[in-house]
């Protein structure tokens, strides 16, 4: 979700209504993907490299968060949406860890779409993570290394049940993939567009996913039809 900063700037605006405006943003996709049918959707929301920005801004992106919960807790839990994170969960302040192990818990009951928010994650720490646990096993005993393939692996990383994305989408027109699922996103489609995140709604998502329809996915095969 990139480009809230260019949009404020644009309009000579503070930095963080770029943000809020962001989070409206997201709550157009959600619904725009609970419409297309799209079971898992995924929100790079605050990456590890993002800890370096002004603590303002910081701060302020950690209010919104736990202001995003309140407002849209009763939305989620209506359209049966079960939330879910992944990141350095514990680096996050503490009212809003404890804000999202609820809202986590409440919405595993019952759930039809899983919405993951990446927060305070980078993938290469995700990917050294799974290489330190697995290492872990393998000298306790209790895996061996030879039987180390790309399911042990991916077994290791922060979700392993949630399958890899089909399709990445990138606001902006930043052509990088910054730290964000590396491992997961190898047979993904990439959709880069220039709108600034505040602007991508309902329309822009589903121009994304017509994108998405078009390409032709062999993943490494033939075409064969
Ligand atoms: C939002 O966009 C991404 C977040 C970290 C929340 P940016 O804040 O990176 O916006 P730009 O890149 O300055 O336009
Ligand atoms: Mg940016």
């Amino acid at each position: 979700m990139d480009g809230n900063g260019r949009w404020a700037k644009q309009r000579g605006l503070p930095r963080l209504k770029g943000h809020e405006q962001g989070a409206e943003s997201v709550r157009a996709v959600l619904r725009a993907a609970r419409q297309a049918g799209v079971k898992y959707l995924t929100l790079y929301a605050f990456s590890t490299e993002n800890w370096i920005r002004p603590k303002d801004e910081v701060e302020g992106l950690m209010n919104l968060l736990g202001v995003f919960m309140d407002r849209y807790e009763g939305e989620i839990l209506k359209n049966k949406i079960r939330l879910r994170v992944m990141g350095q969960i514990e680096r996050l302040p503490e009212n809003l860890q404890k804000k999202l192990s609820k809202l986590m818990e409440k919405s595993a009951k019952d759930y039809e779409y899983t919405l993951i928010v990446a927060l305070s994650y980078g993938s290469r720490l995700e990917i050294a993570e799974a290489a330190k646990a697995i290492a872990r096993k393998a000298a306790s005993g209790e895996l061996d290394p030879e039987t180390v393939n790309e399911e042990t692996v991916a077994q290791h990383l922060y979700l392993p049940d949630v399958p890899d994305p089909e399709l990445m989408i990138r606001t902006s027109g930043e052509l990088r993939l910054s730290n964000f699922l590396l491992w997961q996103l190898s047979y993904a489609e990439l959709y880069v567009t220039d709108v600034f995140w505040p602007d991508f709604r309902e329309e822009q998502f589903f121009q994304a996913l017509e994108a998405f329809n078009q390409r032709g996915r062999r993943y490494g095969g033939v075409v064969t039809q």
